[in-house]
C-alpha cells in the first residue's frame, strides 16, 4: 500500500490574521479546506495510509477528519514542540507500515500543483533513488530551495533561501513534493529539531546517496502568502490548476446559501461561503469571501480575503487585502493595498482613504 506523509505543522505566520484560529492547510480554498484537495490527489494516486505531521492547533485537523469515511486511512503523528520539517519526517516515520525500502510521498502542506504524483514515484523506482525531488521553475527563487542538478538529474547541491545574487546559480527550486527510501527518512536524528532542508538535503547529497530532482513546468504555486493563497483559490476554481474536488471550471464557485444581488459582480475565480450577503453592484474579482460575510452595495473588493462574519461597507475600496473575521470596514474606505485587518478590529465610514478624493470634513471645524 503506498503511504505519504504531509507536514502541517507549520504556523502560516504570512497568512495571519487567518491563521489564527485556522492551520493553513485547513483554511478554505475552492470551496473545501486546503488539505481536502491534498487528500483528494493522493487517494487518486492510490495512497492508502496518510500520516499527518502536526503541531500548530493539532487538534483541529482530527477534528475536520472526524468523519472522514472515504478509503483512506489517516493516522496523526502530533508533536508537542515542532522538530522542524526533517524532525517532523523522521516522527510521522514511526507511523508508517511499509517495509524499509518503501518509496514514501512526503507533501508540503501548502503546495498546489499539477504535478503527477504516480509519474514522481514510478521515476523515483526506476531509478532506484534514495530520496526524488520535485523541482520547478520559478522567475524568483530567493524564498526558495535552490536545487541544481545535473543532466542525469542528479541532485548536486541543495541551498535553502539564498541571500544573494551570487547564490542563485539556478531558477530550479524544490517544489515541496519529495519521495523517501523508508530506510532514508529512518536515518534523519531524533529527539531534536532538524530542517530537512538545511541539514538532511545537503548531507545526503554530501554523502552520495542516489538523491535525483524531477522538473516539470507543470501548474505550480506555494500558497504560504496572502496573495499566492487568493490567486490559487482563483485558478481551482477557473480550472487554471485542477482538484478532484472542483467538477468544472468557472467564473465563480457561489454557496447555494449565499445571496448575491442580480447586479453584484462576481468574477475572477473568486468563491463566496455560506450565508455571505453581496449588495446591489458589488464588485468581487479573484478573491475569497468567507461564510457569513455582508459585502454591501457599491462595494469594491480585489485579490482580497475577506475572513468569515466580517462585514465591508457601502463603496468602500479593497485590494489585496486580509480581512480578519469579525472585523469591520465602515462605508467609502479605501484600503491600501496588502492591509491586513486584525479579528473584529472596526474601521469607521470614510476612515481610510488613499486617493485625494477627501470626503467632507464636517465634524472637526
Ligand atoms: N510538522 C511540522 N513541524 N511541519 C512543519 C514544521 C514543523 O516544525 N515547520 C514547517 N512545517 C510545514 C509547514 O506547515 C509547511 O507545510 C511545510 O512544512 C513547509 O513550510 P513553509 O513554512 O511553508 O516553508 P517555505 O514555503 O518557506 O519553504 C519550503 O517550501 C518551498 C516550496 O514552496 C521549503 O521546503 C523550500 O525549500 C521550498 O522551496
Ligand atoms: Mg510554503
Amino acid at each position: 500500500m503506498q503511504e505519504a506523509i504531509i507536514l502541517v505543522g507549520g504556523k502560516g505566520t504570512r497568512l495571519r490574521p487567518l491563521t489564527n484560529h485556522t492551520p493553513k492547510p485547513l483554511l478554505s480554498v475552492a470551496g473545501s479546506s486546503f488539505i481536502r484537495h491534498q487528500i483528494a490527489k493522493l487517494m487518486d494516486a492510490g495512497v492508502g495510509h496518510v500520516v499527518f505531521a502536526t503541531s500548530y492547533l493539532a487538534g483541529l485537523f482530527e477534528e475536520e477528519f472526524r468523519d472522514f469515511t472515504r478509503d483512506l486511512e489517516i493516522s496523526y503523528a502530533v508533536e508537542e514542540v515542532p522538530l522542524g520539517t526533517g524532525g517532523a519526517i523522521r516522527n510521522a516515520g514511526r507511523l508508517l507500515r511499509g517495509p524499509a525500502d518503501a518509496p514514501v510521498l512526503i507533501l508540503n502542506g501548502d503546495i498546489l500543483s499539477g504535478l503527477d504524483l504516480r509519474d514522481v514515484l514510478q521515476r523515483h523506482e526506476a531509478r532506484e533513488a534514495d530520496v526524488t525531488l520535485h523541482l520547478t521553475r520559478v522567475s524568483d527563487p530567493r524564498a526558495f530551495g535552490l536545487v541544481p542538478t545535473d543532466e542525469a538529474g542528479r541532485v548536486l547541491s541543495f541551498l535553502e533561501k539564498p541571500k544573494t545574487a551570487e547564490e542563485c546559480i539556478t531558477d530550479q527550486v524544490n517544489a515541496g513534493c519529495y519521495v523517501f527510501r523508508r530506510s532514508v527518512l529512518d536515518s534523519i536524528p531524533t529527539g531534536r529539531e532538524v530542517s530537512v532542508e538545511q541539514e538532511t538535503f545537503p548531507e545526503l547529497v554530501a554523502q552520495g546517496k542516489r538523491v535525483f530532482g524531477h522538473t516539470t513546468d507543470d501548474y505550480w504555486r506555494d500558497l504560504g502568502t496572502p496573495l499566492a493563497f487568493v490567486h490559487g483559490s482563483a485558478d481551482l476554481v477557473t480550472g487554471k490548476a485542477t482538484s478532484p474536488l472542483v467538477e468544472r471550471p468557472a467564473e465563480a464557485l457561489i454557496h447555494p446559501t449565499a445571496a448575491i444581488a442580480p447586479t453584484a459582480r462576481i468574477t475572477g475565480g473568486s468563491t463566496i461561503g455560506p450565508r455571505a450577503v453581496i449588495g446591489p453592484h458589488a464588485v468581487v474579482d479573484r478573491s475569497i469571501i468567507g461564510e457569513g460575510v455582508t459585502v454591501a452595495e457599491g462595494a469594491q473588493i480585489h485579490d482580497s480575503v475577506v475572513d468569515h462574519d466580517a462585514s465591508i461597507g457601502s463603496a468602500s475600496l479593497l485590494r489585496e487585502a486580509v480581512v480578519g473575521c469579525h472585523a469591520h470596514v465602515g462605508a467609502e474606505n479605501e484600503l491600501p493595498a496588502q492591509l491586513r485587518l486584525s479579528c473584529g478590529i472596526r474601521i469607521p465610514a470614510q476612515g481610510v482613504r488613499v486617493s485625494g478624493t477627501a470626503a467632507a470634513c464636517a465634524a472637526v471645524h
